[in-house]
């Protein structure tokens, strides 16, 4: 089968198309043979080396950690899918990826598509999403009302972090260059904030919770817009708990686990259309690395899907 693989951590130019061998699957494991993938910052992260102290690599290695196909095989312990089932999944960040023409991925990793979604939209929406939710509903448990900042709301995990938010009943302020403003409000935000007109302070009134995407300058200038009690989670940097203190507020930092619960959750709110993935840029395989280049230019809208069969 085809795979993009690397074998050195490295530039684009170590992403390499080759043929490889079907993966074998474990018991508790699914084949699916892959429709289509979709591009996080975490790819060209993993790529790049910076995550090689956390997650040690036996290289080579097939990137790729968002999924949507068809179970092609099922392992002796796995009951609840067949053979022919449209499935999608962020599949275990420590296997081989989705950027091949088949990835076994552990079935309880997995849950059935929305027949509301076709592959390229399922395939977008589970790492960014599962992000969202664990964030927003797991760990902040967001009410009808309250008020919610989502940084980069134009983004992957930021425009379903404003439906999500929006479906839980949250007023939604969100953050974005001014070309992405008109896009904010189509996902649902109530307030589109453009982060260079003026010090976010001066456009926003105090939230009870900021999701942090940006890490750095905006998660410190974050702080003084939360409401006492208010909460700080970020998926870039580990927010201080010394300075959640002298605001009062909590701060939590997440980083995404698989979970078909929120795949299943995604699905009602998609089914409720309440939730789609928003993708501008769609390539094949064989152009994964442009597909990297347009991820690392931070100017994504939504999401890069890759189509693959
Ligand atoms: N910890 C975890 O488990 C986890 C999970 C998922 C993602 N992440 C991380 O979260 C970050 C975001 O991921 P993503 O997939 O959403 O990235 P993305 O899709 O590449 O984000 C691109 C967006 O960022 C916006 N942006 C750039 N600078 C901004 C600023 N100063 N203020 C507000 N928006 C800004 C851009 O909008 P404009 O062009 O309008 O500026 C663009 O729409 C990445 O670093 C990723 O690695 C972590």
């Amino acid at each position: 089968m085809r795979a993009v693989q690397i074998h050195q951590y490295g530039g684009t130019e170590t992403l390499k198309l080759e043929q490889i061998d079907k993966p074998t699957i474990n018991d508790d494991d699914i084949l699916i043979q892959v429709k289509a993938a979709s591009i996080n910052p975490v790819d060209w992260k993993i790529r790049e080396g910076y995550l090689k102290d956390f997650i040690p690599y036996a290289l080579p290695i097939t990137l790729g950690w968002d999924v949507s196909g068809i179970v092609t095989q099922v392992g002796s312990n796995v009951s609840q899918f067949s053979v022919g089932d449209e499935v999608f999944s962020r599949p275990d960040i420590a296997r081989d990826g989705s950027y091949a023409d088949y990835i076994a991925v552990k079935a309880d990793e997995a849950v059935l598509k929305s027949t509301k979604l076709d592959f390229v939209q399922a395939a977008a929406l589970p790492l960014a999403g599962i992000t969202a939710w664990q964030c927003l509903v797991d760990i902040a448990n967001i009410q009808t009302g309250q008020r919610v900042l989502i940084h980069a709301g134009a983004g992957g995990v930021g425009h379903l972090a404003i439906q999500i938010a929006k479906a839980k009943g949250a007023t939604v302020v969100a953050t974005a260059s001014s070309a992405n403003l008109e896009l904010l409000t189509q996902f649902g935000a109530d307030e589109a904030i453009d982060y260079a007109k003026a010090p976010l302070n001066k456009q926003i009134s105090p939230v009870d919770v900021v999701l942090d995407t940006m890490g750095g300058e905006v998660q410190q200038l974050s702080w003084s817009l939360l409401k006492p009690n208010g909460m700080m989670v970020s998926v870039v940097e580990p927010p201080s708990e010394e300075t959640a203190k002298e605001h009062n507020v909590q701060a939590a930092f997440v980083f995404i686990q698989p979970s078909a619960r929120i795949l299943t959750e995604l699905n009602k709110l998609v089914e409720a259309d309440q939730l789609r993935p928003f993708i501008e840029h769609r390539f094949p395989l064989e152009n994964i690395a442009d597909a990297h280049l347009q991820s690392q230019s931070g100017r994504t809208r939504g999401k890069i899907a890759i189509e693959v069969s």
